[in-house]
């Protein structure tokens, strides 16, 4: 049996992907998911992949659900924080309750679920935990004060944990998609996508298993010296 690892939001979109890599790479992985019973079940059908159910903005359900998992799989030791909400709008739109919802989840979630998981980790000396962040939270994106400000937070919090995890053998990192064709991004108006898609050099939205992809780099055995960094996987729209 593989090590552990547990993928938030992970029976749909990029999550699901990410699930499916690191299964293949022989780990024995467990998706968290909060709300769609049905995709959730179609999803564990189809990959035979376990889904359990929680609110990851939730600090006590999250606590509760390692908890759980690491009784029934065993003690976690990858964790890829991925679950995230939109709740696009411009500022004078906005109402609070949009606001707070999307740093709770998008960034609450990732303090939650490192509460729940670092310890175990820092204990046995070794772990990995990739943070999926966004291009928008590097660049900004007009309608989203709330996913930018959670995403860059999200940056902030890899920076800050990779410090704390280093001498423990923790490595903490971050991934920065970019338009990525998922449920998510069909949400966007047709016109305003293809004015995004058109500034893509590669010209075209990814595909989540090239995010897939740089999850299972960061997460591998001999990946120990990366840490504290950030991948950006966006097609060439934002360099820096
Ligand atoms: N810069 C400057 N002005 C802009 C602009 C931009 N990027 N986009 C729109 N505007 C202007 C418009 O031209 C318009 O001006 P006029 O009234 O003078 O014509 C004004 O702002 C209002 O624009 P909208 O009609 O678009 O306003 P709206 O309230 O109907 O919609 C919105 C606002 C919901 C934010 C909509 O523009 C939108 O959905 N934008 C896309 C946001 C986005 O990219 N979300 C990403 C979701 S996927 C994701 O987040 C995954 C990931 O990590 C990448």
């Amino acid at each position: 049996m593989g090590r552990v690892a547990i993928v938030t939001g992970g029976t749909r979109g990029i999550g699901r992907a990410i699930c499916e890599a690191l299964a293949a790479n022989g780990l024995t992985v467990v998706a968290n998911y909060a709300g769609n019973d049905e995709k959730a079940r179609a999803f564990t059908d189809e990959t035979g992949i376990p889904a359990y159910k929680w609110d990851v903005g939730d600090h006590e359900a999250a606590i509760e659900g390692c908890r759980q998992v690491e009784q029934d799989v065993g003690p976690i030791e990858v964790l890829v924080n991925n679950a995230g909400i939109t709740r696009d709008g411009t500022l004078l739109k906005m109402s609070f309750e949009d606001w707070s919802e999307v740093l709770r989840i998008n960034l609450g979630g990732c303090f939650n679920m490192a509460k729940a998981c670092f310890p175990g980790m820092k204990e046995r000396g070794w772990g990995r935990i990739v943070n999926i962040g966004s291009i928008n939270g590097q660049a900004g994106q007009y309608g989203q004060v709330n996913y930018a400000a959670a995403k860059s937070g999200i940056h902030g919090f890899t920076k800050a944990l990779a410090q704390e995890g280093a001498r423990f053998g923790v490595t903490v990192n971050a991934i920065a998609p970019g338009y990525i064709d998922t449920e998510m991004v069909a949400a966007v108006p047709e016109a305003v996508l293809e004015k995004i898609v058109a500034r893509v050099p590669v010209g075209r939205l990814g595909q989540a298993e090239e995010i897939a992809r740089g999850v299972a780099f960061l997460v591998a055995e001999d990946a120990g010296f990366v840490t504290g960094s950030t991948l950006s996987i966006n097609g060439g729209q934002h360099m820096y």
